[in-house]
Formats: structure tokens, sequence, C-alpha cells
């Protein structure tokens, strides 16, 4: 299987920084060109800062980093209000010792390094988005034409049947639903990995002790990730385990074959007070709407386990 290049447009964040890992753990299958930042999980300020901590403790100063929206579109931010401490601490990325920074983001706009990666690519590029949607729909209202270039997106977001933010809103299309109604209008081929599939996409306690016990820096480094990211998932959420949401729109590139989806076509509700940033899935054909999307329904949990934990292993050899 020939390797795919993505670009990975995140908000460190708990399960971004794990799906970055993930996603370096795979270079027979994954080339990550770059990793553009949104705010999200926290301020801009603060997800680049974690971006740019991941990819020192990695070893990985070497792939470009470039900063994106510190805001939605359109409505106001909620993460300036420390809507997400409870999730992912004040920093964002809250519970292991890590390094400061080893490296700058380059000096241009993530708009500008999207651009420029897509262009000088002489293969088309597939988007990894796992926040907000507001970098890729500023990239498609500026040059539409890349579209073309864009092989497929395999983002985190949303959720047919719930919310997490609210009771009908997953957090990342909730921030920003226009950027989402923009990204899922283009007509690029989406894969979505929302709360349907990811929700089942979770670490056990066991699991974790099991990642811990293989020793290694990255492994140590990732079960204390895990540590602090699943108290809101065990104390809030009451899951059966860490849903470590982000790391399915990586999994689903290099093992497609343990995620189930169904073709549906995907709106983003805009206008409901109660209902803004929900993704209505509609697996029909019904008046004539294009499927726009793949929306992932199952995963195999066990298998997706083992997966993430030789993932992680395999970037301390
Ligand atoms: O709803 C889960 C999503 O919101 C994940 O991407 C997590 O990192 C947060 O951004
Ligand atoms: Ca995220």
């Amino acid at each position: 299987m020939p390797k795919i290049p993505i670009i990975m447009d995140c908000d460190p964040g708990h399960d971004d920084a794990i799906a970055l890992l993930w996603a370096l753990s795979e270079p027979e299958k994954l080339d990550l060109k770059a990793v553009t930042i949104v705010a999200g999980n926290q301020t801009l300020a603060n997800t680049t800062r974690n971006a740019l901590r991941v990819l020192t403790f990695a070893g990985r100063t070497d792939i470009p980093v470039a900063m994106g929206a510190d805001r939605p579109l359109m409505r106001p931010s909620i993460f300036e209000q420390g809507a997400t401490e409870m999730v992912h601490g004040q920093s964002g990325l809250d519970g292991p010792a890590m390094p400061e920074p080893g490296f700058e983001p380059v000096p241009m706009r993530a708009l500008d390094l999207l651009i420029k990666t897509i262009e000088e690519s002489e293969e088309k590029i597939t988007l990894v988005p796992t926040g907000p949607l507001t970098n890729v729909a500023a990239l498609f209202l500026v040059r539409p034409d890349l579209k073309a270039k864009i092989e497929r997106i395999s983002l985190m977001g949303g959720g047919s049947y719930t919310g997490n933010w609210t009771p009908a809103a997953e957090y990342n299309i909730y921030v920003d639903p226009e950027a989402a109604s923009i990204v899922f209008q283009s007509g690029v081929p989406i894969v979505m990995a929302g709360l349907d599939v990811t929700h089942q996409a979770y670490i056990t306690r066991e699991e974790n002790e099991e990642l811990r016990q293989k020793g290694g820096r990255c492994a140590v480094f990732t079960a204390e990730l895990i540590d602090f990211f699943s108290r809101y998932h065990y104390e809030v959420e009451k899951l059966p385990g860490c849903t470590i949401h982000d790391a399915c729109a990586v999994a689903y590139l290099c093992h497609p074959e343990i995620f189930t989806g169904v073709d549906c076509h995907v709106d983003i509700e805009l206008e409901g007070s109660l209902t803004a940033g929900t993704t209505v899935c509609d697996p029909g054909n019904y008046e004539g709407k294009n499927h726009n999307a793949t929306v992932l329904y199952g995963v195999d949990r066990e298998r997706f386990a083992e997966l993430f934990i030789e993932a992680m292993s395999r970037l301390d050899q």
C-alpha cells in the first residue's frame, strides 16, 4: 500500500497528541507532511505550544508547524472561557512532564502552509482534522481550486445519535458549525469519525497499564496522557474507558478494516438554539442529496486497543 501523504490540523489536546504520535508511528503507511494548529481545546497559543512540545518529545522537530485560526469563523469562541480545562487541564495537555518546544512554528500562517504543502505535493494530500474545522474551511474559501489535489478528509467530529458538548452537538463541530458546513459541502470525500465510533474506541484501565508496562518513554508518556484524560471520561461521561477520539481519524487511514461505516449525506445544523452544531446524517437518498461522507459507526475495539499499544510502543524502538 503506497504511503499516504497527510496534513494534520489539530488542537492538542490529549487525544490530538496521541493521534499525532500514532501518525508518526506508522511511517510505512503515513507521511506526515505538516501540522497546522487551530484553537479549540485551548487557545491558539496553548494548542500551538502543545503541538510543538509533542513533536519535540517525539524527536520530530523537522515537521513544519503553522498557527491558524484563533477563533471560529463567525461565533464567539468558547475556549477563552476555559471551557475545556476540566477535560484537558489549563495548558490543554496537563498530566505528564513534557519538554518545552524545541523549535518554532514556520513563519507563515496555517492557511499558507496548507496551500504550500498541497501545491508542492506531487500526490493528492489527505487532510486529517482533529479539532474545529476553521482552518480547513478557510482553505476551501480562499483556494477552492486546491480541492482537486485533496484525496479525502479523515476527520474526528460530529455524531449521529449524540453530542458531548450539548446533547445534540459534538465539540469540534459545535465550536465552529459554519466552518463544518463549508467543509461538508465542499465536495471533497470525507470519512467522519464521530462520537458513534469514538465512544467505542476506548482504552481500559487494564490496557493502559499494559501500555505503561511496555516501559519505553513514549509508552509511559502516552499512558500518563491517558491517566489525566481518562478522569473526565470516567467521572463525568461515565464511559467504560478513555476514548481517544482523534486517534480514530488516524487509525482509520492505517487500519480501515477494523472500522465499519455508512455512506451518508451529512448536513450541519446552524440555526437551532438547542441544536446548533448537530451533524444530521442521512443514509438514504432522500431529496436527491448526494452522499458527502462515510460516517463510521463501528470499530473492533479490542483490535483498536492492540494496534494503539503496538503503535505507541513502536515509537520507542
Ligand atoms: O469531541 C471530541 C473532540 O473535541 C476531540 O477532537 C477533542 O480533542 C476535542 O477537540
Ligand atoms: Ca481535538
